[in-house]
């Protein structure tokens, strides 16, 4: 298993160019089974979670290629329902060929999606609305199967907000007869990116962003390009790593208008920044003002895929800082790895109690994507060396983290071991 190894207490600095984003390309991929020809993706990030959908597409007859950093998928000739278990439990984004696929071909079956250890992460939510267009899904010991035969427009409400179950939704409407209206639907970017995919391909919808989305149902898809967003969450962990370092970096193409919230906290704890023409230029030399209390929730509020990298800022700011996680009920592993750095953090129900101090470099392991990504924060700014193992996860969401980390001036280095 490789590892990292890093030396930390070395200010960042310098630019850096942020990847495609990982949570805006997934359910573009899957949604390009809604079409018979050949979209292409731009800026797609080289990331094991685009390999591993890449593979899952295959798998129902797509031909897929790449050039440069474009990624061709060609969908004329789908032919199979199945869905190889080594690729959809390793990967939760599998569930969204229950919305893109099904549509196209009538029936599926797929095991039961895997993913991060951050929670219990049911598909319930993606199963009622699939039901409420007109879904018969029966499930067994080997995962879920689903047949479609004519999919209806209808009027939904979520009973509580899911990213993932709204694009699965989405999804399935556009081709649905009729008009499907979904209310309490989540109001993340990548549902905004997804649907302007999915309207440059010829749907209907409008209200995305907002609450409640209006979907009128059309009979075929046409092929369409895709620029791939820049990631928030990478531009948000590199941010952090500056902030982490008392460092300056300048992040290229950051999607700053998606940062808000995140941005709010930088500056609260003593950061600054400005954009020039589509660059986000940070200064972190003033950082040092603990985070009194903070709530991750759903866009536009602060995301949770930033909770752990924001955990290791706190354990190096002047006093106490509280977060509480309120989406996934296990999102704590790295906070819990930290305290091997010497980090005062205590999980007290869903919040976590830091008291900032200094960190110093220790052997940990990274349990999920964003915790493995936070544990690289937190070795930066840790006095000494540190080792963290377990890349396959950070592989997963970051295309290139050392690599970028190494052009920040961070000392980390990739060490392959069979
Ligand atoms: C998406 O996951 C993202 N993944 C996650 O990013 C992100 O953390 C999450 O949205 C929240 O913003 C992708 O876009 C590929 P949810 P998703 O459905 O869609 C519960 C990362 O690190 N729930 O909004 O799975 C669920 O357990 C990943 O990039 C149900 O109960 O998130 C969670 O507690 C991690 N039933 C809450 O809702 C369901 O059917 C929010 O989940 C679905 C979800």
């Amino acid at each position: 298993m490789d590892l990292y190894q890093m030396e930390g207490g070395y200010p960042l600095s310098g630019n850096v160019r942020i990847q495609g984003s990982k949570n805006a390309v997934l359910p573009t991929m899957a949604a390009a089974l809604l079409q018979r020809g050949t979209v292409v993706f731009h800026h797609c990030p080289r990331i094991a979670d685009v390999w591993c959908m890449e593979e899952i597409l295959k798998s129902v007859g797509a031909r897929t290629r790449w050039c440069r950093d474009s990624l061709l998928i060609d969908c004329s000739n789908i032919y199979s329902g199945e869905i190889p278990g080594a690729y959809a439990d390793k990967m939760r984004s599998s569930v969204f060929l229950l919305g893109s696929f099904l549509p196209r071909y009538g029936q599926i079956s797929i095991s039961y999606p895997g993913g991060c250890t951050i929670g219990r992460r049911p598909i319930d939510l993606h199963l009622a609305v699939l039901k409420a267009l007109g879904v018969e899904i029966y499930e067994d010991s080997c995962g879920l199967h689903a047949r479609a035969g004519k999919l209806t427009g209808c009027r939904y409400c979520f009973p509580r907000i899911s990213v993932g179950a709204t694009e699965n939704a989405v999804m399935a409407a556009v081709v649905a007869a009729g008009v499907t209206c979904l209310s309490n639907c989540a109001r993340e970017p990548e549902i905004i990116h997804l649907c302007h995919f999915l309207r440059a391909m010829g749907a209907r919808i409008k209200g995305e962003g907002t609450g409640e989305i209006l979907i009128k149902g059309v009979c075929r898809l046409h092929p369409a390009e895709f620029s791939v967003p820049s990631d928030r969450i990478v531009a948000g962990t590199y941010l952090f790593a500056g902030a982490a370092t008392r460092g300056k970096v300048a992040l290229e193409s950051a999607p700053v208008e998606e940062m808000e919230a995140v941005l709010g906290v930088y500056q609260k704890m003593g950061g600054q920044y400005q954009v020039k023409s589509g660059t986000l230029v940070t200064d972190s030399s003033r950082v040092r003002k603990a985070v009194p209390f903070l709530e991750t929730a759903g866009y536009p509020g602060f995301p949770t895929d930033l909770q752990s990298p924001l955990a290791a800022v706190c354990a190096t700011l002047e006093g106490s800082s509280r977060i509480r996680e309120t989406i996934f009920e296990d999102r704590y592993k790295a906070a819990m790895q930290m305290r091997k750095m010497g980090a005062d953090i205590q999980k007290c129900g869903d919040v976590l109690e830091i008291k900032g101090g200094s960190l110093h470099g220790a052997c940990v392991s990274a349990e999920d994507l964003r915790g493995g990504a936070a544990l690289v924060v937190a070795g930066l700014a840790a006095e000494g060396s540190t080792e963290i193992d377990e890349l396959t996860y950070i592989d997963r969401g970051y295309e290139h983290i050392e690599k970028d980390i190494t052009l920040l001036g961070g000392r980390i280095s990739r060490i392959y071991r069979s």
